[in-house]
C-alpha cells in the first residue's frame, strides 16, 4: 500500500544562497520533498493537516495513474518559528524555505489562489517550486474551481519534476518539423504515438501531411502509444482526471 512518512520541522534559520531540491527518487518513491510555510503566513493548524491529506491523496492517485510506478514516500513540512511549538515538531536541520519544493505563501496578485509551478526552463526541465496559497489549502469551496487538492498536487508535481507544460493548444495541435513532416504539439516531445485519421466508426487510416501547410490534415488525431517511457507516462494522468495534465490535445 502507498504510504507517506512525515516529518514536521520548525525553521531555525533561513539559509540563503544554496538552493535546489533535495528530492530523491528511490524505487518509485519520491523522498524528502520539502513543503515550507512562509513565516508571514498566520498560524493555522488546518494548513498542516490539509497538506497531509493532500499528499496522501496525491500519492494514491499518482500510484494508480502511473500504473504503480511512482508515489510520494516522505515529506518534510517546514513550519515557521513564529508558530507555537509542538512535541511532534523536530528542529530543522538543513531544510529551509529557500530550498523548498513547495511553498505555502500569500498569493501573488497575478495568480490569486491559483496553484502554479514556477517554470523557467524548457519542456522537460525541472521547475523551481510549486506555490499554494493558505486559502487554497484551507478553503474547501475552492474544490469546485480546482478539483481535489491531491489531484492538483499531482498536476503541479508533473510541472515541477518532469517539466511538462499546459498546452491547451487546440488552435495549433500540430507543428511542422520539416518538409512533409509534422508532429503533435505535446510535452515532452518524447511521447510516442500514431497519427490516425478516423474514416468511419472503427476504421482509420494514417494521416497525411498537407503540402500547403506542412501540417497534418484537419481531423488528424495523435494517439499516444500505450507503452511509454516512465517520464512520458505521466501524460496519461489527464485521462483519470478533470484536471487536465500536460496536453489536452492528446485527447482530441
Ligand atoms: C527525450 O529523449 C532524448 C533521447 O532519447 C533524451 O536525451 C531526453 O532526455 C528525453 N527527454 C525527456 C524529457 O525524457
Ligand atoms: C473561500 O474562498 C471563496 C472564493 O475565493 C471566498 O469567497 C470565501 O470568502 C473563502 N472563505 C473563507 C472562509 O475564507
Amino acid at each position: 500500500m502507498v504510504f507517506s512518512r512525515w516529518l514536521l520541522l520548525m525553521v531555525l534559520q533561513f539559509l540563503h544562497g544554496a538552493t535546489g531540491t533535495m528530492v530523491k527518487l528511490n524505487n518509485g518513491g519520491f523522498e524528502d520533498i520539502v513543503i515550507a510555510i512562509n513565516p508571514a503566513v498566520a498560524e493555522d493548524n488546518k494548513i498542516v493537516d490539509n497538506i497531509k491529506d493532500m499528499i496522501k491523496e496525491a500519492s494514491a492517485y499518482l500510484f494508480s495513474a502511473t500504473e504503480q510506478r511512482f508515489y510520494f514516500k516522505s515529506v518534510k513540512v517546514v513550519i515557521p518559528l513564529t508558530w507555537a511549538a509542538k512535541p511532534e515538531y523536530d528542529r530543522v536541520t538543513i531544510e529551509s524555505y529557500d530550498k523548498a519544493d513547495v511553498i505555502v505563501a500569500k498569493p501573488y496578485l497575478k495568480y490569486g489562489d491559483d496553484p502554479y509551478t514556477l517554470q523557467y526552463g524548457g519542456c522537460g526541465e525541472q521547475g523551481r517550486y510549486i506555490h499554494f496559497t493558505p486559502n487554497f489549502l484551507t478553503n474547501d469551496s475552492l474544490h469546485a474551481v480546482y478539483g481535489s487538492r491531491g489531484r492538483v498536487f499531482v498536476h503541479e508535481w508533473a510541472h515541477l519534476r518532469w517539466g511538462v507544460f499546459d498546452e491547451y493548444n487546440n488552435d495549433a495541435p500540430f507543428y511542422t518539423t520539416g518538409i512533409k513532416q509534422a508532429e503533435a504539439t505535446r510535452c515532452s516531445a518524447n511521447v510516442s504515438g500514431q497519427y490516425i485519421f478516423p474514416i468511419s466508426p472503427g476504421k482509420t487510416r494514417k494521416c497525411k501531411v498537407e503540402s500547403r501547410t506542412q501540417l497534418y490534415e484537419a481531423g488528424c488525431q495523435f494517439i499516444p502509444d500505450k507503452t511509454q517511457t516512465a517520464q512520458a507516462s505521466i501524460m496519461y494522468l489527464q485521462s483519470f482526471s478533470s484536471v487536465s495534465m500536460c496536453n489536452i490535445n492528446l485527447k482530441l
